[in-house]
């Protein structure tokens, strides 16, 4: 299936996803990399992979999410795109973009869903004392983080963690995730 990865900065899962997919026999092949920032660092590295990028500033945009949404709906079917993967995408998505690409786009999430949706998982996981943190891959569907859930990777939570060195052990566990979660999700979709 073409994959479209949607990034707004260092685009670290975005590059695990291109790696798994220089296997010929992987299911998804990138098409686009887009991302709404314009200085997002993973643009850089999608373009040294060859890859097309594409930057569609929001802020040129103001408030209309959906003028800024059609513009990227628009590049993303020009591209071809069959499945989308968000990837540290930090933009929410309104109800009509989500419809029009729902049930082929997916994001990944540095929580153990439902636990935690939103930002700050890590600190929040730590706060209440639980013994273990993660990250999941879903389906995006209209509420924020609230889709179905694809696949997970658990990590333990060990006394003095901050935030960074929790965000430091999920992170390598998020690159071996997404890549295989999208493959499951290519498969669900082809079936
Ligand atoms: C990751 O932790 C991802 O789970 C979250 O944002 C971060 C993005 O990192 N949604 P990167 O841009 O993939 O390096």
């Amino acid at each position: 299936l073409n994959l479209a990865i949607l990034i707004s900065g260092r685009g670290s899962n975005m590059e695990a996803l291109l790696s798994a997919a220089e296997d010929p026999a992987y299911p998804a092949k990138p098409v686009l990399v887009a991302s709404n920032r314009p200085d997002a660092k993973g643009l850089e590295t999608a373009a040294a992979a060859g890859i097309p990028t594409l930057s569609i500033d929001h802020k040129l945009y103001g408030k209309d999410r959906e003028a800024f949404e059609r513009a990227l709906d628009e590049a993303l079917t020009k591209a071809g795109t069959e499945i989308i993967a968000l990837a540290g995408f930090m933009r929410v998505l309104t109800p009509w973009f989500v419809m029009r690409w729902e049930g082929r786009m997916i994001n990944i999430h540095p929580s153990l869903l439902p636990k935690y949706k939103g930002l700050d998982t890590h600190q929040r996981a730590i706060d209440a004392g639980d013994a273990e943190a993660g990250c999941t891959v879903h389906w995006v569907s209209a509420g924020v983080d609230e889709g179905e859930i694809i696949a997970q990777a658990s990590v333990p939570i060990l006394p003095g963690d901050t935030a960074d060195t929790l965000a430091a052990r999920t992170l390598p566990e998020e690159h071996t995730l997404y890549p295989r979660a999208l493959a499951l999700a290519c498969q669900q979709i082809r079936r």
